[in-house]
């Protein structure tokens, strides 16, 4: 089977390759000039249909994963053409690459498309109403995807961190070795998920999708359990053994950035088991694995 990943050198785009070369034929695309081993790296903007429509029509995907996008939440908020330009023109100039081709098309989501003002978990079935740009562009890039004809998969997910991209868990590990105090907001909720974990559950969908094509719509895929920033860079600092430095809790409001957060990011992911059979892990177990893999910690 052959499985295209759009921004294939970002964070999730890493450990899909990771994860995927060992099944599938894989090939990537990306804006930067890149080798990476294990995936045919084709160097292109989405944007250039041209080059897109080429790549598509030459590679003949099985399986497309749609996982570029403009990830800067902030940077989003300040320059909206932009992040219009990349998150569903993009989106728009992929499906138009496609042409009549009709691979599974995996589209990358995010819990961002909510208002974050659920009391409980978060279903599929929340009514959609973002907060922020980044927010609107990736419901619109979905609204692209749910309108195109094949057969169509949208995974919304929450929290990224992973090893090749700049994540929370790197940031608190940079900020503890230089401040013995840090302020951490405690009223946004929700569930940090390891791209490693994500990329793992993406392959058990297309294998389990293989089987049974008639799959298909929007689904949530997190790992388990929930916490606030506040606990969870408190979590982050015990693992690293920094009993030196403290974790202040504050409110949203007293942290002032250019996007507004969802204060309620926890995604329910019972369709996921419902559908597909299986859950992601707790994220304690799998940011300790992350610490161990990154070698901050040492395995037991
Ligand atoms: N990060 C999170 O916390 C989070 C949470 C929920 C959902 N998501 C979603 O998960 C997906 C993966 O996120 P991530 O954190 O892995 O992203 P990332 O590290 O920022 O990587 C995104 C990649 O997209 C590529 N890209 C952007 N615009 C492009 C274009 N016009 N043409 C070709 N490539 C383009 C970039 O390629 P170059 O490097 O070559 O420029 C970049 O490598 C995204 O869809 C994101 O919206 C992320």
């Amino acid at each position: 089977m052959k499985v295209l990943i759009t921004g294939v050198g970002g964070m999730l785009g890493r450990d899909l390759v990771e994860v995927l070369k060992e099944n599938f034929q894989l090939y990537g695309l990306g804006r930067k000039k890149r080798k990476i081993l294990g995936v045919h790296y084709f160097q292109c903007d989405l944007l250039d249909l041209n080059k897109t429509e080429k790549i598509i029509s030459k590679v003949k995907p099985d399986v497309v994963i749609h996982a570029a996008a403009k990830t800067q939440v902030d940077e989003c908020e300040l320059n909206p053409k932009e992040a219009y330009r990349e998150n569903v023109l993009a989106t728009l100039y992929l499906l138009k690459g496609l042409g009549n081709q009709k691979p599974l098309l995996i589209h990358i989501s995010s819990d961002y498309v909510y208002s974050g003002n659920a009391k409980g978990k978060v279903r599929e079935s929340e009514e959609i109403n973002p907060v922020n740009v980044y927010g609107y562009s990736k419901w619109l890039a979905e609204e692209l995807v749910g309108s195109w004809l094949g057969p169509k998969l949208i995974l919304r997910t929450s929290w990224l961190y992973g090893r090749n991209g700049h994540n929370f868990v790197k940031a608190i590990l940079n900020i503890s070795r230089a401040k013995k105090v840090l302020k951490v907001v405690s009223d946004q909720k929700g569930s940090p998920t390891y791209t490693k974990d994500l990329a793992q559950s993406i392959k058990k969908i297309i294998l389990k999708w293989k089987k049974n094509k008639s799959i298909s719509g929007v689904f949530h895929l997190s790992n388990s359990g929930v916490t606030h920033w506040k606990k969870y860079a408190d979590q982050i600092i015990k693992l690293a053994g920094r009993k030196h430095v403290k974790v202040v809790p504050i409110k949203t409001k007293d942290y002032s950035r250019p996007a507004m957060r969802p204060k309620n990011s926890c995604l329910d992911n019972s369709k996921l088991k419902r559908v597909f059979g299986f859950q992601m892990r707790d994220w304690n177990l799998a940011l300790n694995d992350y610490m161990v893999e990154e070698k901050i910690i040492k395995g037991k």
